[in-house]
């Protein structure tokens, strides 16, 4: 017997098309049957959307049917996940809570190409399920399942302190969710953005300083950033961050982009920077995010399409474009 599931994959087009996915129907271990209620877009997909691959890593949904060996969730709760699916569970990154950085981690992309949240359902492992604190609509829980946990972990994992000033670069799906979480562990924080167009939002979401690189040779800021998240979608100009960074400084790039990372060399070693790449966020620090996040209620603003195949292209191609405003949601039951 198979259970037979509708998945939008990725086409050589650029024009994401409707599929489906075929998986036994006896879940086995601690697979967990999911029905998909909302998917974010995050910007990692654009890379895929030639790929023939099931996208989206951003879900949302309820539990229909378990495994044997499950013991955490029942039908009927909702459930998220994001880019990590699996991991081999005893190795040192996993022992130690970087499950992220195992080499056998079973991510998104690189593994599963057969499911993902642009779907009507998914089959996952209950270990790396995530329930959704209950005053968290699906819809504002989906950007926090990879977006969300991205920026958190930033701050979490390498102990940034409410003393400290954060500069997020970027005001996106990552970005605008950075400044909320910066500003509610009491971090002056400051927005640097292309345009002075998302200013009065920024201020909004948190922001203590706004300042926009457009037309501009020298940035200038009242307080000099400690720690900078750089959420952009393209590298920015490091000589041009340099200026404005304390001694010491940590700076966090999080854009996944080709090409090498070159900072000022003198700088980096006079200055006493810190470069920290890092990738997602460990189950720990995921389930800290959302309990965070319940608490102070820190909710992405959206933009909701349908999920179907003209709702995932007006979706991407807006995204691409840079014109959401600040993350896509995609809602299986709209048309
Ligand atoms: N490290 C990780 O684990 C991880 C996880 C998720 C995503 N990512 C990566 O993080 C980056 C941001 O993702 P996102 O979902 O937040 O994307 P997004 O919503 O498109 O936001 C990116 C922001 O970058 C700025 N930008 C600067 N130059 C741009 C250009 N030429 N075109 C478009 N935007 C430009 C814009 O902000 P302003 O208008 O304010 O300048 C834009 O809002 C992507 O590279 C994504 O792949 C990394
Ligand atoms: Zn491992
Ligand atoms: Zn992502």
């Amino acid at each position: 017997m198979s259970l037979t599931f509708k998945v939008f994959k990725g086409d050589k087009s650029g024009a994401p098309k409707e599929s489906t996915t075929t998986k036994p129907e006896k879940l086995t271990g601690d697979k967990v049957l999911i029905k998909v209620t909302a998917s974010g877009l995050c910007g990692t997909d654009l890379h895929y959307r030639t790929d023939d691959m099931v996208l989206g890593h951003e879900g949302v949904g309820i539990v229909q049917s378990l495994g044997p060996d499950c013991t955490l969730l029942k039908k009927g709760d909702r459930v998220g996940w994001g880019y990590e699916h699996d991991s081999c569970g005893h190795c040192h990154q996993c022992l130690s809570g970087e499950e992220q950085y195992c080499a056998g981690r079973v991510m998104y992309a690189l593994h599963d190409r057969d499911q993902g949240s642009f779907a009507s359902h998914a089959i996952w492992r209950e270990a790396f399920l995530f329930k959704i604190p209950d005053s968290m609509p699906d819809e504002d829980a989906a950007p926090l399942m990879c977006g969300g946990a991205t920026v958190f972990n930033a701050l979490h994992a390498y102990s940034a302190l409410p003393t400290e000033t954060v500069g997020v670069m970027g005001v996106g799906g990552l970005g605008h969710l950075a400044i909320q979480f910066a500003a509610k562990m009491g971090c002056r924080v400051v927005v640097i953005s292309g345009t002075e167009s998302k200013k009065e939002e920024a201020m909004r979401l948190g922001a203590h300083e706004f300042i926009a690189t457009s037309g501009k040779t020298e940035l200038k800021v009242t307080h000099s950033i400690d720690r900078l998240l750089v959420t952009t979608s393209v590298q920015p100009d490091w000589s041009q961050l340099v200026p404005i960074l304390s001694p010491g400084a940590s700076i966090h790039p999080l854009s996944v982009v080709d090409g090498n990372f070159a900072i000022p060399y003198f700088p980096l070693i006079a200055m006493a920077f810190t470069v920290q790449g890092s990738i997602v966020a460990s189950r720990y620090v995921q389930k800290r995010m959302l309990d965070f996040a319940a608490l102070h209620q820190i909710k992405p603003v959206l933009e909701i399409f349908p999920m179907t195949e003209a709702g995932i292209l007006e979706s991407m191609d807006k995204l691409e474009k840079g014109q959401i405003h600040f993350r896509a949601v995609l809602k299986p039951e709209l048309k």
